[in-house]
């Protein structure tokens, strides 16, 4: 059995049901706010689930070699490993504002300290990601395919504050590193993320270490005072598993719902950030623009919910030339062009023939200066050039099918 934590109070109990499944009851008494999610809120009747967990609590399970990693460390005492004695593992450090402990277990944790900048200035070389593996594996309550880890610099928390004071010191960044098959992707996104910044678009700060190998972000669920906003992606809202994160188009999946859900104040201009969000994407050749690299955030779910900052934004046809689109618009995953985001725009309710325009020419304008810094950089870092090469070649095409723009970069 697992107690499920919203901020600083319980929840409910979380406990396997059948060969298979799960289920979580909330406690008696459980008042509104204290919803693990804005799609499942406090009822007497249990959540059930036939197989693996709901999608809230299964959202920020590792995936990929973090994933393995825990697997084989946890695995011999049990045997089996499955999804929710991984969220035992990580269950008390997490991405937004869940937290998993045992039923007689208070809420503490102490992320080992790790200082952001020694990871920039890149000391460690090819050891760094084996000895933060090492180090914090088990505190990396974060979803996503590429090796990652959640990390904790003190210098992101108010000292005195809460977050410094109380028994619970939690993870601050996101240090993402990259394998062989994908040569530098760091740098892409770091450029990705510059762009959809020139865009207007609210991007939490990213930094790229001194040799390519990592990028460092801080984390937007984090407040001033060390505790955590909420944070739920599409999977979630569209009740889907991770396993579905590629199924859905951007019309039902992630506008109508985001409009859902967000909160009427933020609705219209975050309707536009989004459909910026996505029409960059295009431009980007992101093929990985998936469900789960879409979000919202509040402080408390009758607080304001909102468009969560961007996150995952990155060039894959560099690595993949033929990729397409992993979400569908119009019925197709074919990259749009700017007459089909520009009548996607009107048709949906994002705002008139002029806005959507001024989006679609805001995010040419932006790829145009980022596209600058990248050939800057390619003259400073060599072994960047073959896939600052590719980026640029794809953003010019990006550029000019899905935004319009009369030239590329190159
Ligand atoms: N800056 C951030 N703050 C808080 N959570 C984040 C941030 N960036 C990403 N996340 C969360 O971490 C997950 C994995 O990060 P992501 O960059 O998407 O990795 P990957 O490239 O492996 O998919 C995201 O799906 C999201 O839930
Ligand atoms: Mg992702």
């Amino acid at each position: 059995m697992i107690k499920v934590w919203t901020g600083v109070a319980e929840a409910g109990r979380l406990g396997r049901q059948g060969p298979r499944g799960t289920a979580f009851a909330y406690t008696p008494d459980a008042q509104p706010e204290r919803a693990v999610s804005l799609t499942m809120p406090p009822r007497l009747a249990s959540w059930d689930v036939p197989f693996g967990l709901a999608p809230i609590f299964e959202m920020n399970l590792p995936e990929g070699v973090l994933r393995e990693r825990l697997r084989l460390a946890f695995a011999k005492a049990t045997g089996a490993f499955d999804d929710f004695d991984l969220l035992s593992i990580v269950g008390r450090s997490q991405i937004g504002r869940l937290r998993y402990t045992g039923v007689e277990d208070k809420l503490d944790v102490a992320v080992p300290f790790q200082s952001v900048d020694e990871i920039l200035a890149s000391r460690r070389d090819g050891g760094l990601f084996r000895y933060l593996m090492d180090r914090f594996a088990a505190f990396s309550g974060v979803s996503g395919v590429q090796p990652k880890l959640l990390v904790r610099d003190e210098g992101a928390v108010a000292l005195g504050g809460p977050g410094d004071r109380s028994s619970i010191r939690g993870a601050t960044h996101i240090v993402k590193f990259w394998e062989p098959e994908y040569p530098e992707l760091a740098t892409n996104e770091y450029f990705c993320l510059r762009a959809a910044q020139r865009c207007g678009l609210e991007v939490p700060r990213f930094q790229l270490a001194a040799d390519g190998r990592a990028l460092v972000i801080d984390r937007f669920d984090l407040r001033p005072d060390g505790s955590y906003r909420g944070f739920e992606d599409f999977c979630v809202l569209n009740a889907r598993s991770t396993a579905d994160k590629y199924r859905g188009g951007y019309e039902t999946s992630i506008l109508r719902r985001f409009r859902e859900f967000a909160s009427g104040d933020v609705v219209a201009g975050d309707s536009e950030r989004l459909f910026t969000l996505i029409a960059l994407n295009c431009a980007l050749r992101n093929g990985d623009a998936h469900l789960k690299n879409f979000g919202v955030v509040y402080d408390d779910v009758d607080q304001v919910v909102s468009l969560a900052p961007v996150y995952d934004l990155v060039t894959t046809t560099a690595y993949i030339p033929a990729d397409t689109m992993a979400l569908t618009l119009g019925g197709s995953t074919r990259w749009p062009t700017a007459k089909r985001l520009q009548s996607f725009g009107e048709t949906r309710g994002v705002g008139g023939p002029a806005m959507v325009r001024a989006a679609l020419e805001r995010a040419g304008d932006a790829l145009a200066e980022t596209a600058a810094d990248v050939r800057a950089h390619m003259g400073q870092r060599p072994a960047f050039a073959d896939v600052g090469e590719r980026m640029l070649q794809a953003w010019s095409r990006g550029a000019i099918d899905s935004l319009g723009l009369k030239t590329g970069f190159g």
